[in-house]
């Protein structure tokens, strides 16, 4: 140990501790960081970035060098309960350009369809099968308004990793793990404390805009590849 004098000491170099310490180093401050390991960690210290991390990054000058070894997360789809998907997707289809992926139809050969996997247009480059949902409210006692939202993660071990996080921290599992088949998403839905519906979700379609949309049956839309039963309480008006 040497017996040099620091300005600051730092008990712990994780994510917080490295950023502290090359931040105070930047003011002119002699920084001394103490871990209990010695060397780099061989794992992972963090898994994600948002703008704000990378606010501070660029300040350090490696903004550049950790959006080249990052991976981009294309963030959520947002799905809501409507009177009427059709007539609500020519509403979004007139004024932001969203397409049908797939229409869930109540009956086959009926017309009357209950939900809407929408899409943005984004030419020939490909995006997610569905960006927005709309989804009739009469599961929700008539209740329009917020179904569930969902965030995109790496990989399936990002589904199990959070749900064994959520568990331990005792938040209440809605529907999953499991594979869609409309937009072949693996999902896991948890509520929040206030009865909302959160989606984890990965390894979903890709779609550019020439795909024309597909008709399910409603028993589709709520089954699965592989993975538990729908549960009774999906989509009821509790979280709206
Ligand atoms: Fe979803």
């Amino acid at each position: 140990m040497s017996d040099k004098i620091f300005d600051i000491g730092i008990i712990g170099y994780g994510p917080v501790g490295a950023t502290l310490s090359g931040l105070l180093s930047s003011l002119g401050l002699s920084v001394v960081v103490i871990d209990k390991n010695k060397g780099v960690s061989p794992t992972a210290r963090a898994i994600n970035t948002d703008s704000e991390q990378l606010r501070t990054f660029n300040f350090l000058n490696i903004a550049t060098e950790v959006i080249a070894n990052s991976r981009k997360l294309k963030k959520v789809h947002l799905a809501i309960n409507v009177n009427d998907p059709s007539v609500s997707f020519d509403w979004y289809n007139k004024h932001l350009g969203l397409i049908p992926s797939d229409k869930v139809e109540l009956g086959k050969g009926s017309g009357i369809y209950v939900a809407l996997f929408c899409r943005c247009d984004l030419g020939n480059k490909l995006t997610d099968h569905h960006s927005f949902l709309l989804q009739s409210n009469l599961s929700s006692d008539l209740k329009s308004g917020f179904n569930h939202c969902a965030y995109e993660v790496v990989e399936v071990d990002d589904i199990f990793l959070g749900h064994e996080v959520l568990k331990d921290k005792s938040y209440r599992h809605e529907w999953g793990i499991g594979r869609h088949f409309a937009g072949s998403q693996i999902f896991d839905y948890w509520r929040s404390p206030y009865g909302h519906v959160h989606e984890h979700q990965t390894d979903g379609d890709l779609f550019d805009n020439k795909v024309k949309p597909g008709v399910i049956d409603i028993s589709e839309a709520a089954g699965m590849q592989w993975g538990p039963d729908i549960t009774a309480t999906f989509g009821n008006s509790e979280g709206v």
